[in-house]
């Protein structure tokens, strides 16, 4: 093979999971056109950012760095730079980096991801700039390839889209409204991934608790988790994100009957009064979230629960971010991801009076990050000289001769070994542990056995 004629891509992601998948189903695509992977930007002929437009940060990053993406297009002017993601269905976002970048050739929202080979094919032959942008999904998903980022663990979409309109949130705006994949496409593709060697799953979707809503058949959540568990011989099944307005007791029991639904859920709080979560348009009162901790608590004791807070929501005062932190106190949380609010213009909290002021804000996050990360020690700290369920992913980044893997609560676990456990699911003994990570030792007695603890 002639060498030099060899094309690559390389793609750079931003974002949630959603983002994650469709960067795959990007790799997938560009592969079955003749492109190869790199992760180095001066080989690559094809480079692609999938976006992210949640907070504005995000979108000044991806201004900046496809913005020095100039020089390299001076030298090589064959390259192809591509721009797609949540940030480019905002109209004005996407007209603004076709004007200010003209080294940007190709610019693709997320509901038209599968035209991605004839634009680019298109690109290549006539040199074209292409802007293309659906407002939404027209008919079917097409099915598209995917070059899967890893061996053992996998993300299936199960619902894509959102329908809550939280007040402070643009994913309604970019991705569009619910749309549920029919439960025998979802469990077709996990049967695939088994038989390939995947261990985990993960279904993937905004508010996957609403799954089935707009389906035909009548089937929602808990019963498809149900199927899934039955259908395939997975050994790890887990979901993301539940929403706690539709977060039911039925879910609570199918996790809790299951061998194989890992004892972990991601239940975004966003804040601890119920005045805030009124106006965030979030459907549930700080008690009624309290309680389905409580209930989850008392079915699944050994759950971990982690989730998403934002401080600094417009009105936000003193004493409603001290119900966050009382709140955030009592329940203790595994983990939290906080965020400062970011106003996203054409959702309805940006126009909201008392916007609360940036050093305010940034005084609210440190304060909260400071106490959740102790809570996070405290809980991570509980597990040392308990004996853990770990699927091994592979070496660890930062310590070579040792491995790193996953709890069943989704905790990370170090462990040194002398033979390859990738792919393996071993049990370890913890003995030491940090806000974000555990370390252990492999246990004597292994078996691949469901652990109580983790
Ligand atoms: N669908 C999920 C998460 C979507 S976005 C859910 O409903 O929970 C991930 C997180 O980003 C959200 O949970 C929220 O905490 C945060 N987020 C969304 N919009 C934001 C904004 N305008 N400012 C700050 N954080 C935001
Ligand atoms: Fe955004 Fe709310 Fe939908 Fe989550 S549920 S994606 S926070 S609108
Ligand atoms: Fe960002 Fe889009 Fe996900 S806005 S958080 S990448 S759905």
């Amino acid at each position: 093979m002639n060498k030099q004629r060899e094309k690559f891509y390389k793609i750079i992601t931003y974002g949630c999971q959603m983002n994650e998948r469709d960067s795959e189903k990007i790799a997938g695509m560009l592969e079955n056109i003749g492109y190869n992977k790199t992760e180095n930007l001066d080989d690559a002929d094809i480079i692609f950012f999938n976006t992210c437009t949640v907070r504005k940060k995000a979108e000044q990053k991806v201004f900046g760095k496809v913005g020095s993406l100039k020089k390299l297009k001076e030298k090589n002017e064959d390259i192809i730079i591509g721009v797609g993601g949540c940030m480019m269905q905002i109209e004005e976002t996407a007209e603004k980096l076709y004007q200010k970048l003209p080294h940007v050739d190709l610019i693709l929202g997320t509901h038209n991801l599968h035209r991605l080979p004839v634009l680019v094919k298109k690109i290549a032959r006539n040199r074209d700039r292409i802007i293309e942008i659906w407002d939404q999904q027209e008919g079917l998903i097409p099915d598209v390839p995917s070059r899967r980022s890893g061996d053992y663990k996998a993300w299936v979409s199960i619902i894509r889209g959102c329908n809550n309109f939280c007040s402070y949130c643009i994913v309604p705006y970019v991705r569009g409204r619910e749309k549920s994949r029919p439960d025998e496409e979802i469990i077709q593709e996990i049967k695939e991934l088994a038989g390939q060697g995947v261990k985990e799953v993960t279904l993937l979707g905004q508010n996957v608790n609403s799954y089935g809503h707009d389906l035909d058949q009548n089937i929602n959540f808990s019963q498809l988790l149900k199927k899934i568990d039955k259908m395939t011989d997975l050994k790890r099944i887990r979901f993301m994100t539940s929403h706690p307005r539709d977060f039911s007791v039925d879910l609570i029991k199918t996790i809790k009957n299951s061998d194989s639904i890992c004892e972990h859920l991601h239940l975004p709080l966003q804040a601890g009064s119920t005045p805030i979560l009124k106006k965030m348009n979030r459907g549930y009162t700080a008690e009624q979230y309290r309680s389905i901790i409580t209930s989850i608590r008392d079915e699944i004791p050994q759950a971990a629960i982690t989730t998403d807070i934002i401080v600094g929501f417009p009105g936000e005062k003193e004493k409603h971010f001290q119900e966050t932190l009382n709140l955030v106190q009592d329940i203790k949380f595994d983990m939290a991801f906080t965020f400062s609010y970011s106003r996203r213009e054409g959702t309805p909290a940006a126009d909201m009076k008392q916007q609360v002021p940036e050093d305010v804000k940034d005084r609210r996050l440190q304060e909260l990050m400071k106490v959740q990360n102790e809570i996070s020690l405290y809980k991570n700290q509980e597990l040392v000289g308990k004996e853990v369920s770990v699927l091994v992913e592979g070496p660890s980044k930062n310590n070579p001769d040792k491995y790193s893997g996953r709890t069943r609560t989704r905790k990370q676990v170090i462990v040194p070994a002398d033979e390859n456990l990738a792919g393996k699911i071993v049990r370890a003994k913890i003995q030491k542990a940090n806000s974000w990570t555990l370390y252990g030792e492999l246990s004597s007695t292994q078996q691949d056995v469901y652990s109580s603890t983790g």
